[in-house]
């Protein structure tokens, strides 16, 4: 590394201990449950289509910009984004800007930490055997509610949640440890330490997924082939559908770390002559390894030797927590096998989470002068507090799940957008390329600066305003049919039995309400809270249609106490980080540390 001091404080010791870093909070969960459960959802391999162009256009380039930024700001004596933007944006509001920044590391660290302590649970409970349930589906899934307490709120915080808790603060208490020794002696070690054992233990366990073959030969289609071709055979209408394009940049996001204010920081402890351009290219190829070589075949291969096609419906958690768990357990050596799975993922994402401590830190040290046990302290009540409230509404995961996507999806496009408009057109691309090529062994093609300039925010505003027009507002599926002739003799009186006989699944006297036609001329079935579940209506070709309405977060929000409470509570800790945001900058502002173009 180059001498050229950083003004603040903390240095990373040496080049390939920040590109470890940087790769060690880009892989995590992500990678190995949420990319093949995204990936098989969409397409299969067609999904590596927009996954790779999402790469190329949005992610790398994004994360150059992160890195050159972020060492700018630090050479500026900043290391965390309010500090950071304003030394590249010289207005007033650029600081509550990096609030963002702020605020989504801090709130993906409240669940991620939780799904964290399952992983370190689930490691444990194959070394004493609690996980080896023979092949009996259902008692996994039984195993996961239980464990993570989704049948009711409050159901960790009784007694019989103690061993979760107590996972749950160890977990808690070993991140805060690491950042307490900081930036260099803690981080940096610990990922050093942490990546290459966890290249060693994923690839023992591919070898295993591989060599498995055909377990059971009265089905000769679930082989180790089969298996890579359920998850790879290429689905190429997937494409044609914008959610597979939108489910692609999402997972680059998430799984790049980019947009999560935590690249920008790191990259605020580098020297002036460390190279950017190659650390993050190494960094961002390094986690495309784990994703696309490890996470792409071990895990869906693995439960769909098993399991079948029917693993590749579970979703992200179903797949890690239910369907994996059941696969270890029937594979030969599996106990051994799924304590090495589960111990990897509890270091994967204890790298992650990691990072996602440090912004926070760094601001309020800097913002406010603390010390690393004040600023750690604080930390620590904030994200208990989070965490907390995660753990607390555990029914059906619904904090988590809100959680998740306010923040670990739509804030993130947000922040990335307003990464791209500051480098590209605040800071600008002339002063980023030159910026970036300080001390670089590599060019980054000059394309790529008109690509963060034009492409990247065109590209962003238009995935993000279709993904909140997907996800935000209601919308409604159909999902049966019956021909014209029972729409044609349906009356008011007695439409409910009609209906009933129509579609005997859905219009059950003991679960639906039925009610008269509204004014679009539609029977609605409610459930028991009276919100609407299914709703029935003529088409124009004069059918019976059945469509299942899909609440969008809008309508959660307003119709879920939970949902509410979530979205309130992630609210309420913006507004308290705005207002510190707000004291840090008049303090730097009298300390002559930020000055305002007029
Ligand atoms: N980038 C981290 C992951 O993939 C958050 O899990």
């Amino acid at each position: 590394m180059s001498q050229n001091k950083n003004p603040g404080g903390e240095q990373w010791a040496s080049r390939i201990g920040v590109i470890l870093a940087v790769a060690g909070s880009a892989v995590g969960l992500g990678n190995f449950l949420r990319f093949p459960g995204q990936a098989a959802q969409n397409g299969g391999g067609a999904f590596l289509l927009p996954y790779f162009i999402s790469l190329l256009v949005l992610g790398i380039p994004l994360c150059w910009a992160e890195w050159t930024m972020g060492r700018y700001g630090g050479l500026n004596g900043f290391h965390s984004a309010p500090g950071i933007f304003s030394t590249l944006w010289k207005n007033r509001l650029s600081k509550y800007f990096g609030c963002i920044a702020l605020l989504i590391p801090l709130v993906i660290y409240m669940y991620y930490v939780l799904l964290e302590s399952w992983c370190l649970g689930y490691a444990i409970s194959y070394l004493n055997g609690d996980l080896m349930k023979g092949s009996d589906a259902d008692a996994y899934s039984q195993y996961f509610s239980d464990f993570t307490g989704q049948s009711e709120n409050g159901a960790l915080l009784q007694p019989s949640g103690r061993w979760q808790l107590g996972l749950l603060l160890c977990t808690f208490l070993f991140n805060f440890a690491l950042i307490y020794r900081g930036v260099s002696k803690g981080i940096e070690t610990f990922c050093r330490i942490a990546m290459p054992i966890m290249v060693v233990l994923a690839l023992v366990v591919l070898v295993r997924v591989l060599t498995l073959g055909t377990p059971d030969p009265s089905k000769p289609e679930q082989s180790v082939l089969g298996g890579l071709g359920f998850m790879w055979n290429p689905n190429y209408e997937a494409l044609q559908n914008p959610q597979t394009w939108l489910a692609a940049s999402s997972q680059i996001f998430f799984s790049l770390s980019v947009g999560f204010g935590v690249i920008i920081n790191y990259a605020s402890y580098l020297k002036r002559n460390d190279d950017v351009v190659l650390s993050g290219l190494t960094s961002s190829s390094m986690n495309e390894f784990f994703e696309v070589c490890l996470g792409g075949l071990i895990t869906l291969p693995a439960a769909f030797i098993f399991l079948g096609a029917s693993a590749g419906e579970q979703g992200t958690f179903g797949l890690g927590f239910v369907s994996l768990p059941n696969v270890f357990a029937v594979m030969p050596g599996g106990r051994f096998f799924g304590f090495l799975w589960f111990f990897m993922l509890f270091i994967a994402a204890i790298t992650s989470s990691v990072s996602m401590l440090q912004p926070v830190i760094a601001f309020l040290e800097e913002g406010f002068g603390l010390r690393r046990h004040a600023s750690a302290a604080l930390l620590g009540l904030i994200s208990a507090l989070g965490c907390g409230f995660v753990l607390n509404f555990s029914e059906n995961l619904l904090a988590l799940d809100t959680f998740d996507f306010w923040v670990g999806t739509v804030l993130i496009f947000l922040l990335a957008l307003v990464q791209a408009v500051i480098y590209g057109w605040i800071f600008g691309i002339e002063k980023g390329e030159e910026e970036a090529h300080v001390g670089a062994h590599l060019r980054i093609p000059t394309v790529v600066q008109y690509l963060l300039k034009y492409v990247v925010p065109l590209y962003l505003t238009g995935i993000f305003a279709m993904f909140c027009y997907n996800n935000v507002l209601s919308s409604s599926k159909e999902i049966a049919l019956v021909e014209a002739a029972i729409a044609d003799s349906l009356n008011d009186e007695n439409a409910q039995a009609q209906l009933q006989v129509a579609f005997p699944d859905y219009v059950k006297d003991s679960y639906s309400t039925m009610q008269s036609p509204t004014e679009e001329k539609s029977w609605q079935i409610k459930d028991e809270d009276e919100l609407l579940k299914f709703f029935i209506a003529k088409k124009e070709d004069g059918k019976l249609a059945l469509f299942e309405h899909v609440p969008g977060y809008l309508e959660k929000i307003r119709t879920d106490q939970v949902v509410f409470s979530s979205v309130l509570f992630i609210s309420l800790v913006f507004g308290f980080l705005l207002l510190m945001v707000h004291i840090a900058g008049r303090r730097w502002e009298a300390q002559g540390r930020i000055s305002y173009e007029s």
